[in-house]
């Protein structure tokens, strides 16, 4: 349902003050765009707000910030010919209406001033284009030449000019597009759809940064193969991410085929986004199976293999995050760590659950191992019911033996229970391999539960070890 009470939009005082500024330069303003749009899906009390101004934006937005006390400075931008000011944590962006395109990012400065209706006309889509006016002789009113409340009800993604011209203004809109189509569940208009396909070399031109937000927006949606799929059916994908498209596909040898990890990793992010709102996590199901490209090989006594596509993949997450400027912290040493180990427990639920495996996968895993089985409960995405249903038992099973584990020995955040500087002291030792060995020795005692996660165990075994080895305890 489409709200239809346009002056409830302005219940905000905001838009008074900007309606009586804007009265007193004795310039026109409305309220345009993303605002518009998401009060009119009731999507929730939007954000930000943009004014679009028929004269001085940025004079519209300085004598604001005068009559609104505790708002921001005025950052202007002079060559786009807009000003923004910050109220409340709420980002107020002022602009002149123009008629040439709406180049928020081009480096050319902005020329000709416009109506509104240029303005409205040079904008993305027909339903970022309604505006709600906030002149005192038709306050409240909605401004709709491209029907976008049409667009609205029938849940469209239009352009309203040629799509051609719209996405040769500015080709992140061919992303926003799909994005938009994401997030709202919408389709996008055949001809806009089509002009996307044409137009998708042309994405080469935007900064990888304004891609990966579009990607991130896209991945924190309730069903993100949808822009996926978009991205693949267009040809977008192969520009921005081709080791996902270099999934695709199935091929057969002597009867033995395998999965299409293409359509299977975006089953897998859909399943994920289901339980987890973190987008990194969203990322690592995303990118779970990349290494599976490289790494494919038939063998005639095994059919397909895979080998050390985890290793691999962990490898490829680093170049793309780099490539796409992603950052190349800790978000993506996690994305890699639930990369490298997205089998660990698909190999531990296939067996009989050890309890020395379960300690090593805590203990790699470490504060992520929740995480990682989050991942893998997300990877089964078989059809075959009963094996569904085996599958989930299983890894209900090992996470059950994760928290027994866990509560009695531990091993999340190992710290060993002797110290290097007590082995030191105990063998009077400089820094040397030694007390590696020694240390190495009790962890693994631990994990594989030949002694208990405790100091004494720790500490005899030490001993023992260290007259193994020809030491002489002080
Ligand atoms: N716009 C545009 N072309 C772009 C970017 C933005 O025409 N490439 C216009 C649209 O009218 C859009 C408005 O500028 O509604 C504000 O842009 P932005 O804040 O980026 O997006 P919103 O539509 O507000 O949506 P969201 O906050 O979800 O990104």
């Amino acid at each position: 349902m489409i709200a239809t009470n346009h002056e409830e939009a302005l219940k905000d005082p905001i838009f008074s003050t900007i309606s009586d500024a804007a009265k007193e330069l004795s310039v026109d303003s409305y309220v345009i765009g993303g605002f518009v749009r998401d009060y009119l899906l009731k999507r929730g009390i939007p954000k930000d707000i943009d004014i679009v101004a028929i004269g001085s934006g940025i004079e519209l937005a300085k004598l604001v910030a005068k009559k609104l006390p505790g708002s921001s400075e005025v950052s202007v931008f002079k060559n786009f010919g807009t000003a923004m000011i910050k109220f409340k944590e709420i980002e107020i962006e002022f602009v002149g209406a123009r008629k040439e395109s709406y180049h928020r990012d081009s480096r050319k400065p902005v020329v000709e001033d416009g109506s509104l209706e240029d303005d409205q006309k040079r904008r993305d889509f027909t339903i970022n284009a309604l505006a709600i006016s906030l002149n005192s002789r038709d306050y409240g009113q909605l401004l709709d030449p491209f029907d976008g409340i049409g667009d609205l009800k029938r849940q469209l993604i239009k352009t309203p000019l040629d799509p051609d011209l719209t996405y040769s203004d500015d080709p992140l809109r061919m992303m926003r597009a799909i994005r938009f189509a994401t997030q709202l569940n919408f389709i996008i208009h055949p001809e806009s759809l089509q002009a996307i396909s044409d137009n998708k070399e042309r994405i080469k031109i935007i900064s990888n940064e304004r891609i990966v937000d579009e990607l991130h927006k896209i991945l924190a949606s309730k069903k993100p193969s949808l822009g996926f799929s978009l991205l693949h059916q267009t040809g977008l994908l192969s520009f921005i991410m081709p080791e996902l498209v270099a999934l695709e596909g199935i091929e057969e040898i002597e009867g033995q085929r395998h999965k299409d990890n293409f359509w299977h990793t975006l089953e897998v992010v859909d399943n994920i986004a289901e339980n987890t709102e973190n987008v990194w996590l969203r990322w690592a199901a995303l990118l779970h199976d990349i290494g599976k490209a490289p790494t494919k090989k038939f063998d005639k006594k095994i059919g397909w293999t895979f080998h050390a596509h985890e290793f691999i993949g962990a490898k490829m997450v680093y170049k793309l995050f780099k490539r796409l400027r992603l950052p190349l912290n800790d978000k993506m040493k996690f994305v890699q760590k639930m990369v490298l180990m997205s089998s660990r427990p698909i190999v531990l639920s296939e067996d009989f659950v050890t309890d020395s495996a379960v300690r090593r996968l805590i203990f790699d895993a470490g504060d992520h191992v929740e995480d990682l089985m989050t991942l893998c409960e997300a990877d089964i995405t078989t059809k075959n019911p009963k094996k569904q249903k085996r599958y989930k038992n299983n890894f209900k099973i090992v996470r059950q033996k994760i928290e027994e584990v866990e509560e009695r020995d531990h091993v999340r955040n190992f710290q060993p229970p002797v110290s290097g500087e007590e082995i030191m002291k105990t063998f009077d030792l400089k820094p040397s391999k030694e007390i590696g060995i020694i240390k190495e020795a009790i962890k693994e005692a631990i994990l594989e539960g030949e002694i208990p996660n405790e100091y004494e165990a720790a500490y005899a075994l030490m001993l023992k070890k260290g007259k193994e080895m020809g030491l002489v305890s002080q």
